[in-house]
């Protein structure tokens, strides 16, 4: 399989233990601080299947009102988002090859129903740097296109402890999650998947 230049698929790239199960404690820290919730689209108020908090000095939000965007603060909170842990940083330098450290880890929580339309990650201002997204729990079916929406697509799993890298000149394809396979997993104890990805959003 061909994935488009600048997207890289790293199978099994973590160990289960004990990287991803450090990883799984470290992210349930940051939501006993950081409640995970349900954004909304802007502009129609739908609620999203994916709950979703974050980490790091900026976090991604959405809402009905002021559309996709970063910020300090946890929208129901209000308090600041908790450190990225270190692992995460750690990751980050050896995959990402990018001089700046991550400022946003966005953590998606997928139950088994979930899925993530077609999208772009284009919120970003620095769009030189690579997302980095790590999956955790069950297996998903991921997609992945070209620059424009309407473009060919191609499919493939991922499964716990995968890694993908979006940059170079594949940083703005399209991509989302189609499914999620029950069962497939017993590294999250209650099922469902946990996508983490690590983003520079400042120049
Ligand atoms: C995302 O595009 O933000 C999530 C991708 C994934 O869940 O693998
Ligand atoms: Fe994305």
């Amino acid at each position: 399989m061909l994935l488009p230049s600048g997207i890289r698929h790293l199978p099994g790239y973590l160990d289960r233990r004990p990287t991803q199960e450090a990883l799984v404690e470290a992210i349930r820290t940051v939501v006993a601080e950081a409640p995970l919730y349900t954004p909304v689209m802007p502009g129609t108020g739908k609620e999203m299947s994916v709950r979703m908090t974050n980490c790091g000095p900026l976090g991604w939000v959405t809402d009905k009102q002021r559309g996709y965007r970063y910020q300090q603060t946890h929208p129901v909170t209000g308090n600041h988002w908790p450190a990225m842990p270190p692992q995460l940083l750690d990751l980050w330098s050896d995959i990402a090859a990018y001089e700046k450290p991550p400022e946003a880890c966005l953590v998606n929580f997928y139950n088994d129903d979930a899925r993530m339309g077609l999208h772009q990650d284009r919120d970003e201002q620095d769009l030189y740097a690579p997302v980095l997204s790590i999956s955790l729990g069950n297996s998903c079916l991921f997609r992945v296109g070209g620059l424009n929406r309407r473009d060919p697509t191609l499919s493939f799993k991922l499964s716990s402890g995968d890694i993908v890298v979006i940059g170079g000149e594949g940083r703005l394809c399209f991509h989302g999650v189609d499914r999620i396979y029950p069962a497939t997993s017993t590294l999250l104890r209650n099922g469902g998947r946990i996508n983490l990805t690590l983003r520079r959003v400042t120049p």
